[in-house]
């Protein structure tokens, strides 16, 4: 059976908003809107899988929200929301703990990395968030999922969770006539240069907003001044830049640094490297200086001036979450009925 083609992906509102979220995300939803029907989500629900202090977190759920209508996705055009104003995400999950198997969700490397050797003192919540985020796709019946190189292994999983749910409710899906599957198989989109932005400090470590020092991360919010700073302070190598990208292969730091140039730019790192090769950082990174103020500038201009307008950013989500809990609730009745529940 043919799905409808929709786009949904989810992005959490924790910390800051940095150049990686903008160039391995945000970024990458923007042209979809043009293509797809898309939903994007700012999933409060999963940022609380680790603590949160309340005021913080809706604090930062708007700034998410202010940084996707700054990032250019229109919120008449696309459906914007937070997860928890439509419950039934949580329903979803629910039936999806019971289709998902322990061993599967003891195969994410995104819960072993968090939780270290520190695994009995994690929330219940945290281990089972990929059914959440099974649910967040599936109740959407979404087929594409713009996500970063990070959250490949999550998409598969909420596959492997439509596939299995598929065979074991078989005849109840094809007796409602839904056909042969009810869910659609989601593929993750991974598109494009810079999917994984390092730290400009360590060229080894991702961009993260848990790294203690503020140099190694651009936020979104940052000025003109202190993107300009960061920049010329990021770590490089003593070389001149390569010609070809292969000799950025043992060199991280100028690879972040490129990858990043080609990101902004549109243009691959080869590309890059045909006009900057044989150049010295100083040059180099001057050049990124400029395209970063203006690319980011006036997003970050943008956002600072929306989040001054909560009753606006509430009010957009408050009409995303109707216009989500509309296709949802749809969805859970029909989940509702192929499983056996009774409703009225
Ligand atoms: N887990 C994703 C992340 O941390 C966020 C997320 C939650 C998501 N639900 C989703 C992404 C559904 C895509 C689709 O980046």
């Amino acid at each position: 059976m043919a799905f409808k083609e929709r786009v949904f992906s989810g992005v959490q509102p924790t910390g800051n908003l940095h150049l990686g979220n903008y160039l391995g995300a945000i970024s990458k939803f923007v042209p979809l809107q043009e293509k797809y029907d898309c939903i994007y989500c700012v999933v409060d629900m999963h940022a609380i899988t680790v603590w949160q202090d309340p005021a913080e977190l809706t604090k930062t759920t708007r700034e998410v929200t202010a940084a996707f209508i700054a990032c250019g996705l229109d919120p008449d055009k696309n459906i914007i929301f937070n997860q928890s104003q439509v419950a039934e995400h949580a329903e979803l999950a629910w039936v999806f703990n019971c289709v998902a198997r322990i061993g599967w969700l003891n195969r994410m490397t995104q819960f072993k990395e968090k939780t270290g050797k520190d695994r009995e003192n994690a929330s219940v919540g945290l281990y089972v968030y990929p059914s959440l985020m099974a649910a967040d796709i599936l109740l959407y019946r979404a087929t594409h999922v713009p996500v970063g190189e990070d959250q490949k292994q999550h998409v598969e999983l909420s596959r492997d969770i439509a596939q299995k749910f598929n065979n074991d409710f078989a005849p109840s899906i094809q007796s409602r006539g839904y056909g042969d599957a009810f869910f659609p198989l989601p593929e993750p989109l991974i598109q494009g240069q810079a999917t994984r932005v390092m730290s400009l400090r360590d060229g080894s470590k991702k961009m993260s907003k848990s790294d203690p020092s503020d140099y190694s991360r651009i936020n979104l919010t940052d000025d003109a001044d202190a993107i300009a700073q960061k920049i010329r302070k990021a770590k490089t190598d003593p070389e001149p830049l390569p010609g070809e990208e292969k000799g950025l292969e043992p060199r991280p730091e100028a690879d972040n640094l490129v990858g990043i140039y080609a990101a902004l730019q549109g243009i691959s790192r080869a590309e890059v490297l045909k006009e900057f090769g044989g150049a010295q950082f100083s040059t180099f990174k001057s050049a990124l200086v400029d395209l970063a103020v203006a690319k980011l500038g006036p997003i970050g201009a943008e956002m600072k001036k929306l989040v001054q307008d909560p009753v606006y950013i509430d009010k957009v989500l408050a009409n995303g979450s109707e216009r989500a809990q509309a296709i949802a609730a749809d969805t859970m009745k029909a989940v509702k009925d192929i499983v056996g529940f009774i409703r009225h």
